[in-house]
């Protein structure tokens, strides 16, 4: 019997499926907390905004989301979490029962099961450099995004932390090698406006008992840590797009 060829997608699926098996879900959120907790401070959310959380693994950080824009004066907000990974959207969906205003969708960055101008914001941790097509996951997002959204991509993996680099040969799904000047590049191509790019460092401790499979050696880790996460920033101009095809009565 032949095999069944997977697509790019159906690969990261599969690999991601195992991740969360693995229980890498929960633990990521350990790796990504201290830089994620920075971007939310830039991120200035409030009460009633609408926000995307985009390749959300299982969740915690669309849970913090939810928090930050919860009920208030200005409306009830609502956050999305999107993964490829239908075995992370079961253990989002798991943990974030007693919350009511946050949906998790299984889907594709690349095709994002969501109607035109709606999110006021988009977070997205440790997940852009894997989607197979960086040019159409940006189309989609600046089709979702409301005028004046504004996005917030990290990246951990990019050619200016050289000590990342160490990761792409033991990552079992294809990545993409960037640095910071092309993925400003690339946002701008895109028709994003006011880009910016930023270095954000992990201030966590590394103790001299961790036991690292990622890096070479704990003076890696430490220099990774301190070199720092891209925080790629941009928002969508004063436009309303249309998809094709769409009609406004
Ligand atoms: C390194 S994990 C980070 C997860 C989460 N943001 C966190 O920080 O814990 C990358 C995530 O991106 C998701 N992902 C990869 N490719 C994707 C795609 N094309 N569309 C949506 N999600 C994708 C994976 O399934 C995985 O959950």
């Amino acid at each position: 019997m032949t095999e069944k060829r997977l697509t790019p997608e159906e690969r990261l699926q599969e690999e991601f499926n195992l991740w969360a098996q693995a229980g890498e879900g929960e633990k990521m959120r350990n790796h990504h907390l201290d830089i994620t907790e920075k971007t939310l401070r830039v991120m200035n959310l409030r009460p009633g905004e609408r926000v995307l959380d985009l390749g959300c693994g299982s969740g915690w950080a669309t849970r913090l989301l939810a928090r930050l824009v919860a009920d208030g004066p200005e409306g009830f907000g609502q956050v999305v979490g999107l993964d490829v990974s239908d075995e992370m959207i079961r253990q989002a969906r798991a943990e974030s029962q007693e919350f009511e205003n946050v949906l998790y969708i299984w889907g594709s960055a690349q095709q994002i099961p969501w109607e035109e101008n709606f999110f006021d914001k988009v977070l997205s941790v440790e997940s852009f450099y894997y989607y197979p097509d960086q040019d159409r996951a940006l189309a989609e997002l600046f089709r979702v995004m409301s005028p004046h959204g504004r996005l917030f991509i990290l990246i951990n993996l990019y050619k200016d932390n050289p000590y990342s680099l160490q990761w792409v040969d033991k990552l079992r799904v294809p990545v993409h090698v960037r640095s910071k000047d092309q993925y400003v590049q690339l946002l701008k191509a895109h028709a994003f406006e006011d880009v910016e790019a930023w270095q954000v460092p992990d201030d966590t401790p590394t103790l001299d008992d961790y036991q690292t499979t990622s890096f070479d050696s704990l003076e890696d880790l430490r220099a990774f840590k301190k070199t720092g996460a891209l925080l790629l920033m941009a928002s969508k101009p004063d436009v309303r797009n249309q998809a094709p095809g769409y009609t406004i009565y």
